[in-house]
Formats: structure tokens, C-alpha cells, sequence
């Protein structure tokens, strides 16, 4: 069976999630949507980097969605819940890369996500690799031990040879330390703590109550990646922990703990192993430490895109299990395994 995709925006995540889908043995890339003005009316193909594909980008929702598609691989910069609902509405699934259960959005609004997946008859799900593939390898982790007390999950990544780190900017990076920035990683970063949700889901924790907190690393030099300015004085680095207790207990049951820094020498200087650490407290304790390569070293562009490409990953190889998922709100508490798909060497 083979599904038909349309890519939402070919940003980063995007332009890979576009040679993924094309790469894909049951997935057809049927269409694209153009946030941007300048990219209306281009080959998706062009746009991401893989020679002409034979189909222009548009920003014309309603010939996007007459398209019959199955799914809209979903990767804005951020995710916005009208037009989400508009997507569902319309009878096509979403994979995205920006949602994980719309805990965090309110009410409300994940009624209307809900309603809208429901009316559609279809079912929305996000995944990336954080959020999304780590946390889940990480509950999965808990299975061998002979009962567990907790789960721990550490990121800690040196983002100054991420590409994006521009979309770091609504956390307050490049701006002097203040409260308000704080509630804007709450805020922003909600998604993150909706995957204590998923991860109590799949393990079967009772969550009584959750904890965030967040410290900032400040740069005391003026510094510019990607053309992303931070000076002196101002944040270039955060840790933003996630935790969920259990009734009755002090130790959290579930936490992760996230580590972005751009580039060393900022105060205070946290350590950095670039991947993903992840711990069971159980009988027995189980370790685990996930890191990437390029398949092809040594190009600095192979390495920038990595990040995109695990990100976009998770996101491209749901897509045929979400299109057969019952209608709603979907996580990976609730789906049956996702993989990737084999490719002979070359
Ligand atoms: N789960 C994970 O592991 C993970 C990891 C990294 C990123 N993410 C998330 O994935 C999403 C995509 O990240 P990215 O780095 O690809 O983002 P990005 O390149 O900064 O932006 C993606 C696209 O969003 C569109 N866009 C830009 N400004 C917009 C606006 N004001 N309103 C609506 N659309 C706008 C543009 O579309 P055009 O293509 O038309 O120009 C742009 O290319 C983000 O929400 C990010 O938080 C998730």
C-alpha cells in the first residue's frame, strides 16, 4: 500500500523529511505547502536540495487538499492549532514534528484537536528525536528491569553547529537572564513536558504532580552562529528539567533533563556529550547512551543536517502507521511499533 504525503513547509526538518518520504518505499510525495512567498511556485525538489522533483510548492491550501492525500507531514516553525484542525477537517492525518499530545496547549484547544481528528476521521501524532524517538527509547528501557522506581533521560547537546538555532530565540537566547524567559520555555517547550504524559502512558505511571525548572548559561563574549547574534551578558545556554512524582513519593519517577549550549567557555559551563543518556532505576539498573554519526563523515553540511534528519525520521516513518491508527489524538503510548524501512547498499 502506498500513502500519499504532502510536506507542510520545507524548512529544515522539512527539506528532510521531503527526501525521506521521496525515499520511501510506501510513502508518495503528492504536494507541498509554501509558507513563504518567495517559495511559491518552486520545485519541492529544488527547494530541498535534490534536483527537480516535477512538483511546485504552494500556498494554496484548498488545491493542496484536493489532492487526496492521506497525511500532511506537518514540520512549521511552530505549530499552530487553527490550522491543524483545518488539516484534520479536511480528511488528511498529520505527522508532525512540533506536537506530542496538546496537553500543554490547554483544554480547549486539544478539544478542538481532538473533535477536529474525530470529524475527520483521521488521527494527528508527533514525534523527532526529542521529543519523541529518545523518550520513547528511553521507557522502553524499563521493560528488562524486575520492577523500576525511575526513569531518567539526559540531553546534552552543543547546538552552535545547529542550523536552526535561530528558533531559540523565543526562549530568550540573545537576551539578558529574566523571569519572563522562564515561563516562555514553560510555554514553548511544552511539548517536552507533555512527553512525561506519553512515557506514563506506556509505562503505566500515575502522575500526581510535575515539576519544571530551568537555569540559564550566559555568554560573557558577544557570539554569532548561523548569524543568530547572543552578547555579551546575555543567554547562550539553558537546562530545563522535566519531572513527574508518583502520590506519596519526594523522588520524581520520570524526568528529563535538557542541556543546549551554544559553543563552550559560557558561565556556569555545564559538561556536554552530544546524545542522549538514559537511566532505569529498577532491579537491574540499565544504562544506555545513543549518539549519531554522519553515514558520510567529514562534510560539515552532512552534519548539519543530521540533527534534522533524526528529527524528521521519526515523523516520515509514522506515517503509514498513523494513517491506519483509529481517529484522535495519537501517541506512542497508543500505536503499535513504527521502524524505519531497509535500502540495499548501493
Ligand atoms: N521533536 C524534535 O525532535 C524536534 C527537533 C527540532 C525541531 N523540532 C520542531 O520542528 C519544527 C520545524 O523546525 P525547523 O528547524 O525545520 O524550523 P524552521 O526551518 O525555522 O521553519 C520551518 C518553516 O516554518 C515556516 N515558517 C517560518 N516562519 C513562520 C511563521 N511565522 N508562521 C508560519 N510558518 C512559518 C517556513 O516555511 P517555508 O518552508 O514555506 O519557508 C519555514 O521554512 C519546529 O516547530 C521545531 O520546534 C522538533
Amino acid at each position: 500500500m502506498t500513502w500519499k504525503v504532502i510536506q507542510w513547509t520545507t524548512g529544515h526538518v522539512g527539506r528532510e523529511a521531503v527526501k525521506a518520504i521521496v525515499a520511501h518505499p510506501e510513502l508518495e510525495l503528492v504536494g507541498a505547502y509554501a509558507w513563504s512567498p518567495e517559495k511559491e511556485g518552486q520545485d519541492v525538489g529544488e527547494l530541498c536540495g535534490i534536483g527537480p522533483l516535477g512538483l511546485t510548492a504552494t500556498n494554496d491550501v484548498e488545491a493542496l487538499f484536493a489532492l487526496g492525500a492521506d497525511c500532511v507531514s506537518y514540520t512549521p516553525n511552530h505549530p499552530d492549532v487553527d490550522e491543524i484542525c483545518r488539516i484534520l477537517e479536511a480528511g488528511l492525518n498529520v505527522a508532525a514534528s512540533n506536537v506530542t499530545n496538546f496537553r500543554t496547549v490547554g483544554d480547549t484547544a486539544r478539544a478542538r484537536v481532538e473533535t477536529a481528528a474525530v470529524a475527520g476521521g483521521v488521527s494527528v501524532f508527533g514525534s523527532g528525536i526529542f521529543p519523541g524517538f529518545a523518550n520513547y527509547i528511553a521507557a522502553q528501557m524499563a521493560t528488562v528491569s524486575q520492577g523500576f522506581q525511575r526513569v531518567r533521560f539526559l540531553e546534552a547537546v552543543d547546538v552552535s553547529s545547529y542550523n536552526a538555532i535561530h528558533n531559540y530565540a523565543n526562549l530568550g537566547w540573545g537576551q539578558p537572564p529574566e523571569p519572563k524567559w522562564e515561563q516562555a520555555s514553560r510555554e514553548v517547550l511544552g511539548f517536552y513536558d507533555e512527553c512525561l504524559d506519553v512515557m506514563a502512558d506506556m509505562l503505566r505511571v500515575p502522575i500526581a504532580d510535575r515539576r519544571f525548572t530551568c537555569e540559564w548559561a550566559i555568554t560573557p563574549e558577544d557570539r554569532e552562529y548561523f548569524g543568530f547574534a547572543m552578547p555579551a551578558g546575555t543567554i547562550a545556554g539553558q537546562k530545563s528539567t522535566w519531572q513527574a512524582f508518583a502520590a506519596g513519593q519526594d523522588e520524581s519517577v520520570l524526568e528529563l533533563d535538557v542541556c543546549w549550549v551554544a559553543g563552550p567557555g559560557l558561565d556556569p559551563e555545564w559538561p556536554i556529550h552530544h546524545g542522549y543518556s538514559m537511566e532505569v532505576e529498577g532491579n537491574p539498573n540499565v544504562q544506555t547512551r545513543v549518539r549519531f554519526r554522519p553515514q558520510k563523515q567529514g562534510r560539515l553540511a552532512d552534519y548539519l543536517d543530521m540533527s534534522n534528519t533524526i528529527t524528521s525520521m521519526p515523523v516520515v516513518a509514522a506515517i503509514p502507521t498513523v494513517c491506519a491508527a483509529s481517529p484522535g489524538i495519537r501517541t506512542y503510548a497508543d500505536l503499535p511499533l513504527i521502524t524505519g524501512y531497509y535500502s540495499p547498499r548501493d
